[in-house]
């Protein structure tokens, strides 16, 4: 077993059963043992590729579609550019170097970078030393400084703990995470009481059937009220890219991998990423309470065609060696085939003032 279940195990002997929230916390943050502060977790070498990892023309593109937003603010002297979550760094440096083609973009630009963990913030460090731009980092966004901003989160609120209930005989239960009897293991554990109003009914679920298992990420619901405040007082766009459904409609999306392999969640903490899918429309719903204009969710696939990445990929291709174009043609179907991520993965954007035409979004319902 791991660290980080001699340490899990001794405080659910102390506390008694922990929320998968708390678990997911525990296991990704820990100060020491965490997922994310004791391993490089992205690329080949890691348990996961993300979108970033597979091709430069993702960050490229991104970089493109941030230089129209800040035009379309009037082109601000000092803009801020913030990530959260960037992971090795990737993404900002492809952007970056995409975003000189508009004049004046580059030097408008400072750069915000909210990240947890020390291991991947020295390697973000490492990489973004060759920029001219000024490069900050926090724990949290609420700690980025003001003025209009452009924000990206890829693949981050899935990395954000939830909270799941089990429906039975109208009533919600807790899932928790507790031992087994031999205290050797961790196991699910269903709260034995009914939550008492802590989690009501989700909007719109109008009835179930006894089983139904539904989630809720309060940490993404935070973020996303501090971030459309934000846009309400500054003025920008932010964009999440993320696996996840347009709508809830219950079942049970906590997973984790390892060596780029599905594993059991619960088998080796502090060793496995772990994510849930991202519930939209929750996120949806708190950003438009909020009255910030929201965009999507559309489909990974839709977006990049829309904003280019077929030409793009023409344009790399037209200089690459054999074996590039390859590789080219191979990382565009990754990204946008709708059985690799171009369908399970979407991308949501929050805006304000309601002036901005984004690009890559369509008016009506369409993916
Ligand atoms: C799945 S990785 C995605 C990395 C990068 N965005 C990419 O696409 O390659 C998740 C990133 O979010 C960071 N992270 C996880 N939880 C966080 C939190 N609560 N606040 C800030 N960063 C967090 C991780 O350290 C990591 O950089």
């Amino acid at each position: 077993m791991t660290k980080l279940f001699d340490y899990l195990k001794l405080r659910i002997e102390s506390e008694g059963s922990i929320t998968l929230a708390d678990y997911m916390a525990e296991s990704l943050g820990h100060s020491e043992f965490g997922y994310y502060n004791s391993t490089v977790p992205l690329g080949k070498s890691g348990d996961f590729i993300t979108s970033p990892e597979v091709s430069q023309m993702f960050g490229e593109l991104i970089g493109l579609w941030s230089a129209v937003c800040w035009q379309q603010l009037g082109t601000p002297n000092k803009f801020n550019f913030i990530e959260l979550g960037p992971g090795r760094g990737t993404l900002l440096m492809d952007a970056i170097r995409a975003a000189k083609v508009a004049p004046g973009y580059l030097d408008s630009i400072e750069l915000h970078l909210v990240e947890t963990s020390p291991i991947l913030a020295k390697l973000q460090k490492e990489s973004l030393s060759t920029l001219k731009n000024s490069c900050l980092w926090y724990k949290k966004f609420e700690q980025v400084p003001d003025g209009p901003f452009f924000l990206i989160g890829n693949e981050f609120i899935d990395t954000l703990p939830i909270r799941q209930y089990i429906g039975a005989g109208g009533e919600w239960y807790e899932q928790l995470v507790g031992l087994n009897k031999f205290s050797t293991a961790l196991c699910r554990i269903t709260s034995p009481t009914p939550s008492d109003g802590e989690f009501i009914v989700p909007l719109g679920l109008s009835g179930w059937n006894d089983g139904i298992i539904w989630e809720i990420c309060h940490e993404a619901q935070k973020i996303i009220s501090s971030i459309s405040s934000a846009l309400l007082e500054r003025g920008g766009v932010a964009i999440f890219i993320d696996y996840g459904y347009v709508k809830q409609t219950g079942g049970d999306t906590f997973q984790a991998v390892r060596n780029h392999e599905y594993s059991d969640p619960l088998e080796a903490p502090g060793l496995t990423d772990l994510t849930a899918h991202v519930d939209f429309e929750a996120i949806k719903q708190v950003a438009e309470k909020k009255g910030v204009r929201v965009s999507g969710p559309v489909t990974q696939g839709a977006f990049l065609r829309r904003i280019g990445i077929e030409k793009r990929a023409e344009k790399l291709m037209n200089v690459a060696t054999p074996r590039q174009k390859r590789d080219i043609e191979t990382s565009v179907k990754r990204l946008i085939d709708d059985n690799e991520m171009g369908r399970l993965f979407k991308v949501m954007a929050l805006s304000y003032p309601e002036t901005f035409q984004l690009e890559g979004f369509c008016n009506a319902e369409c993916d």
